[in-house]
């Protein structure tokens, strides 16, 4: 199969209506869209992108109104966060309404949705009538996508067409929310930190239990992996560690002494936690590239956008038996 890249909506849209599977821009990381409703269009992504089916999918909508023919029961918080934050990237785990496949959700009773803020994807969604689920395109385990090439990269000959929306805006996916009760559930660290989501409902958001989490693979270790092992710590004790060894570092703001520049990766000069998440996966792909025997990486302040960072840092490490 040939890839094609373009930026043509109407010919994204004309694939999508024939079951299908496209690559999507959104503002977070780029999508590997399929028809939701369609168990043959969902098969498709989950063997485009080599996913084990128990790993589920978020659905993707135009407008809040549409929350509801795919899930029931929206708390009011639901709707409170969307308001503010939606479209964005806020993901929001409920119950789902029959008409979503299993396959969509693996076999769980609560569906993941959300409205991306990408202006040629809320065009696209529009002119459907029915959701795209769509995964990061990425092959599973692998780094997110952030431009079409990375799309391409990966996923060349697997799929008919890439939608080009240009790079994405936020560059780390989003957080997933879900509801117990009046408590508000974390699933995924992500681009809308949790203190925005705390000041806004006035409420501490709790931790999904380690158990929740399994269902959600995403949070299983070694995702979002490069090919060169990486360590994320104190990046002066590691290189003494891992002396002898061709290194590359990943900081937020700082320059080592060593290694050459050619292997230091700087997210953010001013250390500013927008500009270093936008950073984040394409550096991990650039460093990948690289002759490196080992990625060293700093931990970040675990506030705001830091935790999601952490969070993905600590999954791209490789631990190793022996
Ligand atoms: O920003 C994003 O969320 C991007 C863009 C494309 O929207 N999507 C994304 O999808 O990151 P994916 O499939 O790479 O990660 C979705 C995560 C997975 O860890 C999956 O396990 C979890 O969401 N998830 C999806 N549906 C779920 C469900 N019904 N229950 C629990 N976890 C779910
Ligand atoms: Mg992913």
């Amino acid at each position: 199969m040939q890839t094609q890249i373009g930026t043509d909506i109407f010919q994204a849209i004309d694939y999508l209506k024939r079951g299908d599977i496209v690559s999507i821009p959104t503002e977070t990381v780029y999508g590997l869209a399929g028809n939701a409703l369609d168990e043959e269009a969902v098969l498709k992504i989950y063997e485009a992108k080599q996913r084990p089916r128990f790993n589920p999918l978020i659905i993707h909508v135009a407008s809040f109104d549409k929350f509801s023919l795919y899930a029931k029961e929206i708390p009011d918080n639901c709707r409170k966060l969307a308001e503010r934050f939606s479209p964005g990237p806020l993901t929001f785990l409920l119950p789902k309404q029959d008409i979503i496949p299993d396959l969509v959700t693996a076999g769980s009773e609560n569906v993941a949705i959300r409205i991306p803020a990408h202006p040629v994807t809320l065009m696209l969604l529009e002119e459907l009538d029915f959701p795209l689920a769509a995964p990061s395109a990425n092959l599973f385990g692998y780094v997110s996508p952030v431009t079409v090439q990375h799309v391409y990269d990966g996923l060349q000959g697997r799929i008919p067409y890439i939608l080009d929306g240009g790079p994405c805006s936020l560059g780390l996916e989003s957080t997933i929310i879900g509801f117990e009760g009046e408590d508000i559930i974390l699933y995924r660290h992500g681009a809308i930190p949790l203190e925005s989501i705390e000041a806004l409902t006035g409420k501490p958001v709790r931790q999904a239990t380690s158990a929740a989490q399994v269902s959600t693979p995403g949070q299983l270790n070694s995702h979002y992996a490069p090919h060169i092992p990486l360590w994320v710590g104190d990046v002066d004790s590691l290189m003494q560690v891992h002396h002898g060894k061709k290194i590359a570092i990943i900081s937020f703001s700082k320059r080592y002494i060593y290694p050459e520049p050619a292997y230091q990766f700087i997210l953010s000069e001013t250390a500013d936690f927008h500009e270093a998440a936008r950073n984040l996966f394409r550096v991990l792909r650039q460093i990948d590239k690289l002759d490196a025997d080992i990625i060293l990486a700093e931990r970040f302040p675990e506030s705001g956008l830091g935790r999601a960072i952490n969070d993905r840092l600590q999954r791209a490490q490789v631990v190793f038996k022996n």
